[in-house]
């Protein structure tokens, strides 16, 4: 006998090109992607600026009638149909406006990178205890199913221990006159926007060393780890290329994480560079092909079987009847399927794991001096902050 899903309804805030993505998932079919025990519903939008824009929207992403828009994010939060909120500002933003939902006592699903700096991520968890509400950064990654299945080859020594992991998500818009392919008011490269390629891409390059040299550690032995990095500064001074070593000498391990603007992983974006993301263990190796924020494809070469690639491919699920299917849904799965359950984190990234991201991203600015204007990287919640209000 099969009972009816638990069905997860959400506010939207923020209309922008990743929110458009993510609602068009959550409009998809479950059953495209064999799950049955939970399903979401878009009950409303809400903009920085106007009610109109939220209606454009919803026309967008086909939206079905009767979802409600709201032209400021305060008014958003304040409705009682809405279960979590899911927050789509750039990152400089997310912090007030996800402390904006969590003090309206919602559920928040954060986009990445969560914060500017620990200090503020650290105040997000704290309130989401205290409000006792479920609470995410929303890596998506985390939850593809290649994701779970590397997870499940590390933990399980497939390779043997693991003892070294590079990862590099790159992007190359280099330009002949110097410049990269952002206006400089771009959230890529806008310092008032917190950008830079170590919050917006470098986050995933850490996001597969986390999930392999860190989230895998038995919990007693979980070491945070060193950090050395290094920085090229773009002219509006946000980070245009960044490299970092991340060390665990009691597990002698080390990551090595790579970001940039001016050149990409592979030249055509087809994996022709090879690997985005090499797992190396004393038995061998796991590769994952890029990109790392949405991997399809990982390889398995193994020692004792010199010359043997094991290839495996796990596609999106495709919704045909929509026409669409991003792969944004899992991490809505997973959300729905904690509150449906009464847990307050996602044990595939708990809140001292971001919190840990965080820390080591921090570092990296700071190492390479990177510096945010205080309206962005401070702790202090204020409702009425510009970047609620929208006033820019
Ligand atoms: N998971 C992923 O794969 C993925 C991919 C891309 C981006 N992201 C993350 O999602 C966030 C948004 O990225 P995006 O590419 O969607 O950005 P975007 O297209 O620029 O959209 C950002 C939205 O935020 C709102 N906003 C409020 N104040 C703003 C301000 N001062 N300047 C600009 N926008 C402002 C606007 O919507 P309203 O006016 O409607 O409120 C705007 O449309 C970032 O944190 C980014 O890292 C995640």
């Amino acid at each position: 006998m099969s009972s009816s899903p638990f069905t997860l309804k959400w506010g939207i805030m923020a209309t922008g090109w990743i929110a458009e993505m993510f609602v068009q998932d959550l409009l998809t079919n479950p059953a495209a992607r064999n799950v049955n025990d939970v399903a979401h519903k878009v009950v409303a939008v809400g903009t920085s600026s106007s009610n109109d824009k939220a209606a454009k929207f919803l026309e967008k992403v086909k939206a079905p009638e009767g979802v409600k828009t709201y032209g400021s994010y305060k008014e958003l939060v304040a409705d009682p149909d809405v279960d979590i909120i899911y927050v789509a500002t750039p990152h400089s933003h997310h912090f007030q406006n996800a402390m904006l939902a969590l003090t309206a006592g919602k559920n928040v699903l954060c986009e990445k990178a969560l914060t500017v700096n620990a200090a503020q991520a650290r105040k997000l968890v704290q309130t989401a205890k205290e409000k006792n509400v479920f609470f995410m950064e929303a890596v998506w990654t985390r939850y593809f199913p290649i994701s779970s299945k590397v997870r499940e080859l590390v933990k399980s020594q497939a390779v043997g221990p693991i003892y070294r992991v590079i990862a590099d998500l790159s992007f190359n818009k280099d330009k002949p006159d110097g410049t990269v392919d952002f206006d400089d008011s771009h959230r890529m490269v806008n310092i008032n926007l917190a950008g830079g390629a170590l919050l917006d891409l470098g986050i995933y390059s850490l996001t597969w060393l986390f999930q392999t040299l860190y989230h895998c550690q038995p919990e007693e032995e979980k070491e945070a780890p060193k950090v050395v990095a290094a920085i090229n500064k773009y002219h509006t001074g946000a980070d245009e290329m960044t490299s970092m070593i991340l060390q665990f000498p009691k597990h002698k391990s080390m990551g090595v994480g790579l970001t940039a603007l001016r050149v990409g992983t592979d030249v055509d974006g087809e994996n022709s560079g090879g690997p985005a993301c090499r797992i190396q263990g004393s038995g061998g190796e796991i590769q994952v092909m890029g990109p790392l924020y949405r991997p399809l494809q990982y390889k398995v070469i193994k020692k004792d079987n010199p010359g043997k690639v094991e290839v495996y491919d796990m596609p999106i699920p495709h919704d045909d009847e929509r026409d669409w299917g991003h792969g944004m849904f899992w991490e809505a799965d997973e959300c729905a399927r904690c509150i449906r359950d009464g847990k307050k984190e996602s044990a595939t990234l708990p809140w001292s794991e971001s919190i840990v991201i965080m820390e080591v991203m921090e570092e990296v600015l700071r190492q390479g001096g990177v510096t945010y204007p205080e309206l962005i990287t401070t702790d202090v919640f204020d409702p009425e902050s510009s970047l609620n209000t929208g006033k820019r």
